[in-house]
């Protein structure tokens, strides 16, 4: 069932988008080489705090972070630990906030002080394809039309798409109604309609689509050990362009001066 959300739950949506975005702002400028994972985490965990905001992970079915970060081959939901970033490392930070009972999800992949040509290409068509995502987010359209201008994007950059992890709605909890497909699946894919939010999140793998679960139950990463990159927004479908709620350029950090 998917949930319309009214001017009030816009309203709301909005201020948990910005804090979101906001802390996301944040994170990917405190990354540096020579951090442990736990301490982005520990980081993270504080200026969510410190925006009034709750982590919506943290306890979800059980996951022990505030945030996911994944570095390099790994693709989404890594656990933050001992493992140090170093220079050229990619990590893929995604944090989702719950503010007022509203939450916010978005993700970027950031080098860690530089990476590679390819580690850059991968960032940046990853990022592209988001926004060739949101470009057909817009009422009247199915939510296959988003998946397929993603996959073709991608493709056409000689990367591929993540298939077992998927976009999604958003609203009062992390994951609502419909599944948000980075592919074109051949499902019945529903309409897009004005009150909708989703977040559009491309997970983009240098090599192969393949991935598998680590131990840990939590980390995925590619089969091929070549890196990944995620990048996510949450959108509101609107009578037009559909309106980014976790831009950054609106965040509360930047509202602030
Ligand atoms: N933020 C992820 C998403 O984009 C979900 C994280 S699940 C968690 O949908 F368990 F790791 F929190
Ligand atoms: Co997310
Ligand atoms: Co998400």
């Amino acid at each position: 069932m998917i949930i319309l959300k009214n001017e009030r739950d816009q309203a709301a949506m909005r201020a948990a988008g910005a804090v979101t975005a906001a802390v996301l702002d944040e994170v990917c400028a405190f990354v540096r080489p020579g951090l442990t994972t736990r301490e982005v985490e520990e980081f993270a965990a504080e200026q969510i705090q410190a925006h009034g905001g709750r982590s919506a992970f943290f306890g979800y079915r059980k996951y022990p972070c505030h945030l996911c970060i994944s570095v390099n081959e790994e693709v989404v939901h890594g656990i933050a630990g001992d493992r140090r970033l170093q220079f050229g490392d990619v990590v893929s930070l995604d944090v989702g906030v719950n503010f007022h009972g509203y939450i916010g999800d978005t993700a970027r992949t950031v080098p860690v002080g530089g990476c590679s040509p390819l580690a850059q290409k991968l960032i940046d068509v990853t990022e592209r394809a988001l926004y060739e995502g949101i470009a057909c987010a817009v009422q009247g359209n199915r939510v296959v039309d988003i998946s397929r201008a993603i996959q073709q994007y991608v493709e056409a950059n000689g990367f591929s798409v993540v298939r077992e992890f998927v976009g999604h709605g958003v609203g009062r909890t992390m994951h609502e109604d419909p599944q948000v497909p980075n592919f074109v699946d051949g499902t019945k894919s529903p309409v897009l309609r004005a009150g909708m939010t989703i977040a559009i999140e491309p997970m983009v793998n240098a090599g192969g689509p393949a991935v598998r679960m680590l131990d840990d139950g939590w980390t995925v990463v590619t089969q091929d050990g070549l890196p990944s990159a995620h990048f996510e927004h949450s959108v509101l479908i609107t009578g037009a362009q559909a309106e980014i709620l976790t831009r950054c350029d609106r965040t509360a950090s930047r509202l602030k001066v």
